[in-house]
């Protein structure tokens, strides 16, 4: 049986289209979760996608991907760099993380390098706008057991 794919979303990502197109771009998570269910399907997987402006959401979320052994790409928004409660979680599951951005962190303010998600994922997609999330699926679509 393939492993479920959980793809999370932290705060404010529910504003993405509207919210700093310059540097999120214009579409929206909808357009998101469409576009990487058909890509899924594609590679066999399924994916189980969404949104949450609470931390608490997101922990809850990862220790539910680790009972169902699924796969996680995490964009956890400004959560990110600040919530060692996220990484804590990550580091109890035995998931497979792979942390995504739109936006390039690297190239923003300081207050954006630092990532806990990081500390706790196999590998960080960043700075390719939606197609980001399109690269975290690719790295993990020949990962079926
Ligand atoms: C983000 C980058 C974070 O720094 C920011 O707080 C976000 C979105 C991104 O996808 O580029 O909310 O995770």
């Amino acid at each position: 049986m393939s492993k479920l794919i959980f793809v999370l979303n932290g705060p404010n990502l529910n504003l993405l289209g509207t919210r700093e197109p310059g540097i999120y771009g214009i579409l929206k998570l909808d357009d998101i979760a469409i576009k990487l269910s058909r890509l899924a399907k594609g590679f066999g997987r399924e994916i189980d996608f969404r949104q949450s402006n609470s931390e608490g959401d997101l922990v809850d979320w990862i220790h539910e991907a680790g009972e169902k052994k699924a796969d996680i790409i995490l964009n956890a928004g400004a959560y990110t760099h600040t919530s060692i409660a996220l990484m804590d979680a990550l580091l109890a599951v035995d998931c497979n993380c792979i942390e995504v951005h739109l936006s390039n962190i690297f190239k923003r303010e300081s207050f954006r390098h630092n990532s806990f998600i990081s500390r706790a994922s196999t590998g960080i997609i960043s700075g390719f706008g939606a197609k980001s999330y399109e690269l975290a699926l690719l790295a993990l679509a020949d990962q079926t057991s």
